[in-house]
């Protein structure tokens, strides 16, 4: 029988509401499937600080070093909590950060879907979205401006000023690209590399290595466009897109992009991927303005659940029934109160309603063989 160990984080704010909802699926998985999942819940995000002293308390990095993955809520405070921790203790800069150098996690994948039956979930017109939304944005995770040298001081006149560097090497640049073709291979064979070689030179060197991959991968088509130009896109055209390859913070915006089109940051699920480890995560925030109501999401939660069955596990067909476990709640009329819009006719249910919707819809799907 497999055993997979796997580090639970839940983070902040909503964090642990939408987590639990996450652990009634691997539940009823590990059941299914005959295979045990030892989870272990440990301290991260703000949370842990108030515990723990520390955002990221040694406890947790040993947890997460011997986890086969990890599973992350959302941290974060609200903007005013935030500043009763010190700069560099606050969960983001303290925690996430360093969660993300310490495996290395590059690739960071942030799946834009929604499938057309639910397209009214969706600010923009049916005729926009056509066919549906489906869209891979592949985010670089380990470089750029959130990890460049940073300096702050004051000039000789006592001016205070700031300095963030936007840093990246063609290793770095190399190796999200291949990761880039290799997924649009599988998937419609046409990357729209994004960058504002216009202005940057870190998107010079970007689109220089971007050439150089592409050249192993002679069947993908290149489409380069600017990142402003891309966002207008993402709303007037979603349809034009398939993978998305960007750096660190132009994927941060976009990915948030992504879930306005779709209707919710709640729609969002990630995978973030090293060589030697994974760990996967909500794209949203710790959603403080709802936390503590059960109103929250937890398709995003959920849905990372299904990256790690796919990615960390190769448990391909119990993902896809995970994915059209939650499709099928929604088909069935009901929704958490953020995809509900005036005038529509969505059945609204809680979080815990909605996790136990998916867990009804996932029992009625067959084990994979
Ligand atoms: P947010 O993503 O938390 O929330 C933005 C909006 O989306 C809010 O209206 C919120 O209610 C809604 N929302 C988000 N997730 C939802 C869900 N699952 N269901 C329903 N609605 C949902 O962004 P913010 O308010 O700017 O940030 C709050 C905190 O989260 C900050 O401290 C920020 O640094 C942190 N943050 C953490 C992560 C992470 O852990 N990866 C990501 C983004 C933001
Ligand atoms: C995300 C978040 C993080 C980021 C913050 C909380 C550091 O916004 O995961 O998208 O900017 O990467
Ligand atoms: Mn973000």
């Amino acid at each position: 029988m497999s055993n997979f160990k796997i580090a639970l984080l839940d983070g902040d704010g909503i964090g642990p509401e939408i987590m639990r909802e996450a652990v009634k699926v691997l539940d009823l998985v590990a059941e299914r499937n005959n295979i045990s999942f030892d989870l272990i819940h440990t301290p991260f995000g703000a949370s842990a600080y108030f515990e723990c002293g520390h955002p990221f308390p040694e406890q947790t990095q040993k947890v997460c070093d011997e986890a086969d993955a990890i599973l992350k809520g959302p941290i974060g405070l609200s903007h005013e909590e935030s500043q009763k921790i010190p700069v560099d203790m606050q969960p983001e800069r303290g925690a996430l950060l360093p969660l993300r150098r310490r495996y290395n996690t590059y690739a960071n994948f942030r799946p834009v879907f929604l499938p057309k039956g639910l397209a009214h979930f969706s600010p923009l017109k049916p005729e926009i979205i056509g066919d549906g939304i489906d869209i891979m944005i592949i985010r670089e995770l380990v470089g750029g401006l959130y990890f460049g040298e940073k300096e702050t001081g004051k000039t000789a006149d006592g001016i205070r000023y700031v300095k963030e560097t936007l840093e990246y090497d063609e290793n770095q640049i190399r190796r999200i690209a291949k990761v880039a073709f290799e997924t649009a291979q599988k998937r419609k064979k046409v990357l729209h590399n994004i960058h504002k070689s216009n202005v940057l030179k870190s998107s010079v060197l970007w689109n220089a290595v971007i050439d150089e991959v592409g050249k192993d991968y002679p069947d993908v088509k290149v489409e380069n466009i600017l990142v402003d130009a891309a966002a207008t896109y993402l709303c007037l055209n979603p349809g034009r897109f398939d993978v998305m390859v960007m750096e660190n913070m132009f994927g941060d915006i976009l990915s948030d992009q992504g879930g306005g089109i779709l209707g919710s940051l709640g729609l969002m699920p990630s995978a973030c991927l090293g060589d030697d480890k994974a760990y996967y995560e909500p794209s949203h925030g710790s959603a403080p303005d709802i936390a503590g109501k059960n109103i929250a999401n937890p398709y995003s939660m959920i849905g990372s659940v299904a990256m790690m069955l796919e990615m960390s596990f190769n448990m391909t067909q119990e993902s896809r029934n995970v994915w059209h476990a939650m499709q099928s709640v929604f088909a069935d009329g009901y929704s958490t109160p953020d995809l509900s819009r005036p005038g529509s006719d969505v059945k609204m249910i809680d979080t815990q309603a909605f996790g136990d919707r998916v867990v009804a819809a996932l029992k009625a799907l067959p084990i994979p063989a």
